[in-house]
């Protein structure tokens, strides 16, 4: 599990140890390091799948090229040589109508991961709720919150975790169809929303995101294919979930 420490590997090592899986966890802070290799040939030995949910955190071309292609680099020649028989990434819906900035990356980590000897599989999902949370705290203009506006449609993390374990549990399948949340909703409207849940109470403008990646998110480019797979959890229930602040 590349990246069993975050957001979404939590979820997956907790859904996969608890289907009876030998999961190991593969990041930093468990003595593997994912782009200069240290640790991971030891790590994958005997191991079948690999599911790659390793992050970075950047809107930078370069840095998230680098990460992505370079963490995809490693798990895949280090997976061959351990013979692993199933690699499956997780990437973002609608990346390549916008490949710059963090999409770069997701689009380079596809390429390598479709060209590989390894078989593979990839699931493309959209946005998380906890996406509403991340603009909330990135998003600002010096103390001032700002609400980009976007088209989304987003899911529970705890349900991508559970389609992701259960397409570690199946043959590679190629590209999957995507995976989103139950609705559409405003991803401006989102982060007011979850702003009011957590006590804030001032004003929180809107804002239009600039480049190729602001044109594709007001769009709707990034919204699902009619033949999406849709998660249950709207992200009205998820900020009724969150503890109370
Ligand atoms: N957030 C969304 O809305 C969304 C939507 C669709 C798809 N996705 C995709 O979901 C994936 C997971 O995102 P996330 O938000 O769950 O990630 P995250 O919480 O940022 O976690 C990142 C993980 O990667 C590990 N990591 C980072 N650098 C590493 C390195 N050099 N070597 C080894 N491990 C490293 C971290 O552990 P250490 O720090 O211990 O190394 C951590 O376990 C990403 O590929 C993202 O593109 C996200």
């Amino acid at each position: 599990m590349a990246g069993g420490t975050g957001l979404t590997g939590t979820h997956v090592v907790d859904i996969a140890r608890s289907r009876g899986h030998d999961v190991v966890v593969l990041a930093r802070s468990r003595g593997v390091d994912l782009l200069s290799g240290a640790g991971l040939r030891a790590a994958l030995s005997g191991v079948d799948a690999v599911v790659d949910v390793s992050n970075v955190s950047t809107l930078k071309t370069e840095e998230s090229i680098s990460f992505f292609a370079g963490v995809t680099r490693s798990l895949l020649a280090a997976g061959q040589a351990a013979g692993v028989s199933h690699h499956l990434a997780l990437s973002i819906v609608g990346v390549d109508a916008a490949p710059e900035g963090y999409y770069a990356g997701k689009v380079s980590q596809e390429r390598l991961v479709a060209e590989s000897p390894v078989p593979w599989t990839i699931q493309r999902a959209t946005q998380f709720h906890e996406f509403a949370a991340l603009m909330y705290a990135r998003a600002k203009a010096g103390p001032v919150h700002l609400a980009p506006r976007a088209r989304t449609q987003p899911i529970a993390v705890r349900e991508v975790a559970e389609h992701l374990v259960a397409l570690a549990e199946s043959r590679p399948a190629g590209r999957v169809d995507d995976l989103a949340g139950p609705r559409e909703e405003g991803l401006a409207d989102m982060v007011r929303a979850y702003a009011r849940a957590i006590g804030h109470r001032g004003w929180i403008p809107a804002v239009s995101l600039p480049g190729a990646m602001g044109r594709a998110q007001r769009s709707g480019a990034l919204l699902p294919d009619a033949g999406a797979v849709l998660g249950r959890q709207t992200f009205a229930e998820w900020l009724d979930a969150l503890p109370d602040a």
